[in-house]
């Protein structure tokens, strides 16, 4: 959504979607499930990759060399640097794996029983998933709570494709999601190109907690040092 500007710049949404005479009623439902959906998304997901990587110097060291080399001659990252930068990017797939923001997910079985593995679903039932623990099963992923990105860009066939699913699947996943992950991965690119992130001295450990959404049980304190 851009801002509001003079006739020479893009009109904001809003006044594209009044424009195409879509009812104000259904503009506000529409923009008020936008900004629900996508903002303490995105806030929670950004605070804890920052925070892991803050833990993990080591690491933001290899990221924050990964984006100099991708980022050429060039002065701030754009989307086609993303392309170059897959540990960020895996970064960001394994923050979602530990820490994914809807921490669980459901669907009815519709008008017919069905069978799943060794289970028979009969029609009608509220079958609830729960993706925190799905995603921290040790039998798919081996050590299951530390923080290890790699494990991204090692094709690891014996993984189960749907062992993390921050984003749910099929026709109801989320629709925000490449815009969701454009966003985090451009954040990421231009703090840790221009701060060295590092935990708050004396800070603790800090846990999740269910708030509907997963959200850090403390406030996520940290230190943003020029480079
Ligand atoms: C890290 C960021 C995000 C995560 C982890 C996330 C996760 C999810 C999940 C798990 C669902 C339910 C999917 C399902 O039932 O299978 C969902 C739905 C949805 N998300 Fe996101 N989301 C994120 C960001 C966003 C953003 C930025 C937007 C909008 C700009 C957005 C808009 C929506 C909408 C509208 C739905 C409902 C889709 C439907 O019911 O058809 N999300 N999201």
């Amino acid at each position: 959504m851009a801002g509001h500007g003079g006739a020479s710049e893009q009109p904001c949404l809003i006044d594209q979607l009044a424009r195409e005479k879509v009812p104000m009623k259904v503009i506000y439902g529409n923009v008020t499930e936008l900004l629900l959906a996508g903002v303490d998304t995105i806030s929670s997901t950004l605070a804890w990759s920052l925070y892991e990587l803050a833990q993990h110097p080591g690491l933001q060291e290899k990221v924050h060399q990964e984006l100099v080399a991708a980022l050429g001659d060039g002065c701030d990252p754009e989307a086609t640097t993303l392309g170059r930068a897959p540990l960020l990017r895996a970064v960001v797939k394994e923050t979602l794996r530990l820490y994914p923001v809807i921490p669980a997910n459901a669907r009815v079985v519709p008008d017919r029983d069905i069978r799943v593995g060794d289970y028979l679903v009969p029609r009608q039932t509220l079958v609830t998933l729960c993706h925190f623990a799905t995603s921290r099963d040790g039998r798919v992923f081996p050590a299951p709570d530390s923080f290890q990105p790699e494990r991204w860009l090692r094709g690891d066939a014996a993984r189960h494709p749907f062992a993390s699913l921050p984003f749910g699947v099929g026709k109801r996943s989320c629709v925000g999601r490449r815009l969701a992950e454009l966003e985090i991965h451009m954040a990421l690119a231009q703090i840790l190109l221009r701060f060295q992130v590092r935990p708050e001295p004396g800070g603790h450990c800090i846990r999740p907690m269910t708030r509907t959404l997963l959200v850090p049980e403390a406030t996520v304190n940290l230190q943003f040092l020029d480079r």
